[in-house]
């Protein structure tokens, strides 16, 4: 073979070697060469991996939405089912109200209103449940509760007066005995539909008098003297002050508060016609004995009662108290008397409050004395007044010391239902409703 046909040849296999590598080459090169298509399979294998990942946080995002929502959406059928609609819903999550509304199956047509208004109080949720038609519920029926949680009442006996009687017609038990059976109470109450701050009457009893007593607070004006609440023994009031001709009989004392508030009323009077006087005021303990006994010796001791205060229970002890009687009119009852009128309807503007209602025997203890009056104080007598209530029925809801300090309701609802804001009120108690009979007929005059 010639030189240059073997070098040509050579050169040519050479080049034949380069053109076809080995298979295994073919492959790498293959691989080298084609990055897209590498790519692609490693994309794969990622979105495979993504979507388990993508599985997981939807799963998650599901369990998280079935906690978030599914008791939600429980709550809300449970509050549906007990009464509440979407609006009133609305409300009690925006209170946080649900559970306890719950837990307690707590509904009312007046609770869910209150909600919706935004003016329940929460620390008194089960009380509106029990309150239907024209009924409704303030910071007064909270001190209410306060005072009948301190008498002994539990929480049912408190509901069931609640949901059967009026304001006017639960007053009257904070002054009475204690009812372990208080449906009694109630069913008395109800059979007397026409009852009113201006007349209570009862069947029955349900009150001892003389039974469980307490000593009374003799540094106070405002102290509440009754069957109850008596004064010792030796009780007498300090600077006791001579009435004067204008407006005592002869031997007539009160306590200098009293008998300055007497010369002013008596004068008052004097003022526009009209004249009266203290015919009794300050009694001892030991005059108030002899009278009483009189009473019981001439009446029988049962009425004797209903007339006459026993020793130590006697308003007039205190030194605070008056019985007046018309300038020439001695022999007539004073409700018949012009100057009852016109001493009836003013005396709250002196101090003074008419102590012993007509009609409101079952309450006070003591018959209507159109006569016997009481130095409380220029601003409780007007607040007196104006509640159309008993003095005995005021203390025992204002005033009244509390047995157990826990009873006291919150400061917000005390301040709301203090007695003081009864002056704020321009109003005169309601029609039928004023306790002090005749006043407005004579306020007209
Ligand atoms: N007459 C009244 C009740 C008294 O004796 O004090
Ligand atoms: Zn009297």
């Amino acid at each position: 073979m010639p030189k240059t046909e073997t070098k040509k040849r050579r050169k040519k296999r050479r080049r034949y070697r380069l053109v076809i590598p080995s298979l295994e080459e073919a492959r790498k090169n293959s691989e080298a060469q084609s990055p897209v298509k590498k790519r692609r399979k490693n994309t794969r294998f990622k979105l495979r991996n993504v979507r388990k990942e993508v599985w997981f946080v939807l799963a998650g995002i599901v369990v998280l939405l079935g906690v978030l929502l599914i008791p939600g959406a429980i709550e809300k059928s449970k509050l549906k089912k007990l009464g509440y609609n979407k609006e009133t819903i609305a409300a009690i999550r925006r209170q946080k109200l649900a559970k306890t509304l719950i837990d307690n199956q707590y509904y009312s047509e007046y609770l869910a209103s209150c909600i919706r208004s935004g003016t329940v109080n929460t620390d008194y949720l089960s009380l509106y449940t029990v309150i239907e038609g024209e009924k409704y519920l303030d910071d007064t029926d909270f001190l209410m509760v306060g005072r009948l949680r301190d008498k002994g009442y539990v929480e049912e006996q408190i509901l069931n007066l609640y949901k059967n009687l009026r304001f006017v017609d639960i007053t009257p038990l904070l002054i009475y005995d204690y009812q372990v059976l208080e449906q009694g109470y109630i069913d008395d109450c109800l059979a007397h539909p026409d009852n009113s701050r201006s007349s209570f009457v009862l069947t029955h009893n349900f009150y001892t008098p003389y039974e469980n007593t307490y000593s009374a607070d003799p540094n106070r004006t405002d102290m509440l003297v009754n069957k109850t609440w008596h004064l010792d023994e030796t009780y007498e009031p300090k600077e006791l002050t001579p009435l004067s001709v204008h407006c005592g009989a002869s031997g007539t004392q009160l306590s200098k508060e009293a008998a300055d508030a007497m010369e002013e009323w008596a004068a008052g009077g004097k003022a526009v016609g009209v004249s009266f006087y203290a015919t009794s005021s300050y009694r001892s303990y030991d005059s108030q004995k002899a009278l009483y006994d009189n009473y019981v010796f001439l009446h029988g001791q049962e009425q004797a009662d209903r007339e006459s205060a026993r020793p130590g229970f006697s308003e007039h002890q205190t030194g605070l108290t008056v019985d007046v009687a018309a300038v020439g009119d001695e022999d007539k009852d004073f409700s018949e008397t012009s100057a009852f009128i016109w001493a009836s309807a003013n005396c709250m503007d002196y101090g003074w409050i008419l102590r012993y209602p007509e009609n409101k025997e079952d309450i006070t203890g003591y018959e209507y004395e159109s006569w016997h009056y009481r130095y409380v104080g220029k601003d409780l007598a007007q607040a007196v007044y104006k509640s159309g209530m008993t003095y005995d029925e005021f203390w025992s809801l204002y005033l009244k010391p509390w047995s157990d300090e826990t009873n006291r309701p919150s400061d917000t609802v005390l301040a709301n239902s203090d007695w003081h804001n009864l002056l704020k009120s321009e109003e005169a108690p309601a029609e039928g409703e004023a306790s002090q009979e005749g006043t407005e007929e004579a306020q007209a005059q």
